[in-house]
């Protein structure tokens, strides 16, 4: 069975997965945490592209489907120039996706106040808040960088002082100024319960579920839905330890993650 290949730098893409695996039972997918180099969100597009790219040969050395850039850095720097250097491969990211969720939000409430978080890199791109601010004019959107909270979840620090305090220090002014938050960074929903503590009004919107729906709707167009009864398999590969990243991933997804060390220029 030909498997769906996932790329993050580190345990944010998980996020991503969780929801494929609900939007998508059938499928089995491929993995690809980039711990060795996380986090991706103070890199250059151009080295962003590079890693990107490295990850998405060892995809194809595996013989993938299709590809979802599980990462908002990823996305923001290496979606467009993938498409076109692996042009039988569909690409899924998740920031394209969720934009048509703020636009049905916007139909709902025209005055609708955003904000928008991501890594430096993301924010810097200014990508998702051009399209935004061009599909719906009226609406009003401010995007933020936090790039300590990539590291503190990689790190496990999901809750805590530490977290809070990052969290204070990055939101609160936003308290009664934004109705919706979107978490522009894959991580960035493992850290959801202290961003609530900060912005206890505010919707919270995280990129998995938008990027599943889409995952589904471009295999279905390609007729690449899997429609054999064999169970699927997920394997899970990373390039630094494994004793790190196996507690966090199994908590996050609520089984035994037992994920392999791995180059990506091997097969
Ligand atoms: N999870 C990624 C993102 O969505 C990368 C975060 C990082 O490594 O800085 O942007």
């Amino acid at each position: 069975m030909r498997r769906i290949g996932v790329l993050d730098s580190g345990v944010g893409g998980l996020t991503v997965a969780r929801a494929l695996k609900q939007v998508l039972p059938n499928e089995g997918f491929i993995y690809a945490g980039d711990t060795a180099r996380a986090p991706y969100g103070g890199h250059s597009p151009e080295t962003l592209l590079a890693y990107s790219r490295e990850i998405v040969q060892f995809f194809v050395r595996k013989n993938v489907k299709a590809v979802v850039l599980a990462c908002g850095t990823s996305a923001s720097t290496a979606f467009e120039a993938l498409c076109a250097e692996f042009p039988t491969l569909p690409f899924i990211d998740v920031l394209r996706p969720s934009v048509s969720e703020i636009i049905r939000r916007a139909a709902q409430k025209p005055n609708l106040r955003i904000g928008f978080i991501a890594t430096a890199a993301t924010v810097k791109r200014g990508l998702f808040v051009q399209w935004v601010r061009d599909a719906c004019p009226q609406i009003s959107i401010e995007a933020r960088a936090c790039p300590l909270f990539a590291p503190m979840a990689e790190r496990g620090l999901f809750i805590g002082n530490i977290t809070r305090w990052a969290a204070e220090n990055y939101l609160a002014d936003w308290r009664t100024k934004i109705d919706a938050l979107v978490l522009g960074c894959t991580h960035y929903p493992l850290l959801s319960d202290v961003i609530a503590d900060v912005l206890p009004n505010t919707v919270q919107i995280d990129l998995g579920e938008s990027t599943a729906n889409a995952v589904f709707s471009t295999l279905e167009a390609n007729n690449l839905l899997n429609k054999t009864s064999e169970k699927p398999a997920c394997t899970y590969y990373i390039s630094g330890a494994p004793a790190a990243f196996n507690p966090l991933a199994s908590k996050i997804m609520n089984e035994e993650i037992n994920a392999k060390k791995t180059s990506w220029n091997t097969k």
